[in-house]
């Protein structure tokens, strides 16, 4: 277990939504040694999760990363609920819902009515205005951006970014959130996309262009540039593991605020995800996947 002293400072945390992104985060956390509440409001997705938590954690113990009790630890460390009421007490919600300014308006809103006065709220969205987040809570001084890196349980570089409401001590415990949970967290400021997803969105809707245009094939894309540039992963591969439906939400929160025609959706990546091809979580995108695993098992 990656127990660290911060940790004391930090007794129950959540993570809400426990999709791609929520999943591994709520991993951070509890291998962490912090009791973590992963809460969605589809049960189906919380066994989903379940089921590749519990599997992640026993390949990094296969590995020598993690000792078996440890693993245990971090599994028992993990509460899984449907009930926004279990909540209440947390330190620290992470919040991982869909990339919709809306639905996660609504949901900060109602966890102002569920959570006790300490309770600060972490935005993990890619693209959103955390400041426009923060003006949807009743605490908008207790909101700010905490950007993970997919995947979450893997990469340990976290964004974060103030709102322009958020004070100085929720920023601090912010900070210290993130190092308790061994992350490291680099300071943005609150811009759509902050550092990395203001040229990933709008690379990777290039990359869907090419493949459109007929230019190459999506592994001999992945291929050159992995080649060429030296990133450990294609593309593809990547939109892939991102899901092609946050990549057609991610689009279009993007181009909402920036007008900017490279960040729109492409003709081809919506009828994918028309067709079910979402990547990784349904198994298929540009390549073919056992959904149960989740990456880094
Ligand atoms: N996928 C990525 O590469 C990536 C990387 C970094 C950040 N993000 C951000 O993380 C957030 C989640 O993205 P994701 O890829 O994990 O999405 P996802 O579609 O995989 O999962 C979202 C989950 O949120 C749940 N949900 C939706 N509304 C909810 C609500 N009101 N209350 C509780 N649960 C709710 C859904 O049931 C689903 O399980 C987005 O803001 C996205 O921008 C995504």
């Amino acid at each position: 277990m990656r127990a660290k002293e911060g940790c004391l400072l930090f007794r129950h945390c959540a993570v809400a939504g426990a999709g791609t992104m929520g999943t591994g985060i709520a991993i951070t956390i509890a291998r962490a040694g912090i009791a973590t509440t992963l809460f969605d409001l589809d049960a189906a997705a919380l066994d989903r999760a379940r089921a590749q938590i519990a599997d992640f954690l026993a390949g990094s113990v296969r590995k020598g990363r993690l000792t078996e009790a440890q693993g245990a630890q971090a599994l028992d460390a993990i509460r899984f609920s449907t009930d926004l009421a279990d909540l209440a007490d947390c330190d620290v919600v992470v919040e991982a819902v869909f990339e919709d300014l809306g639905v996660k308006q609504s949901l900060w809103q109602r966890l102002d009515d569920v959570c006790g006065a300490q309770t600060i709220f972490l935005s993990n969205t890619s693209t959103l205005s955390i400041t426009e987040l923060a003006a949807a809570s009743r605490r908008p001084e207790r909101v700010a951006g905490a950007h993970y890196c997919l995947p979450a349980q893997v990469m340990k570089l976290v964004e974060c970014s103030r709102a322009i409401q958020t004070s100085d001590e929720t920023w601090q415990r912010t900070l210290a959130f993130v190092a308790a949970t061994g992350q490291q967290a680099i300071e943005t400021r609150d811009r759509p996309g902050f550092i990395l997803n203001y040229f990933c969105i709008p690379y990777h809707n290039d990359v869907i262009h090419l493949i459109e245009a007929d230019v190459a094939e999506p592994a001999d894309i992945d291929r050159a540039v992995k080649a060429a540039m030296g990133f450990a992963m294609g593309p593809c591969e990547l939109l892939d593991m991102i899901g092609l439906d946050t990549q057609v939400r991610l689009s279009e929160a993007m181009h909402a605020v920036t007008n900017d025609p490279r960040a729109a959706a492409p003709p081809l990546l919506r009828r994918m995800v028309a067709a079910g091809l979402l990547g990784r979580k349904s198994g298929r995108g540009f390549y073919a996947y056992d959904t149960s695993a989740l990456y880094g098992a």
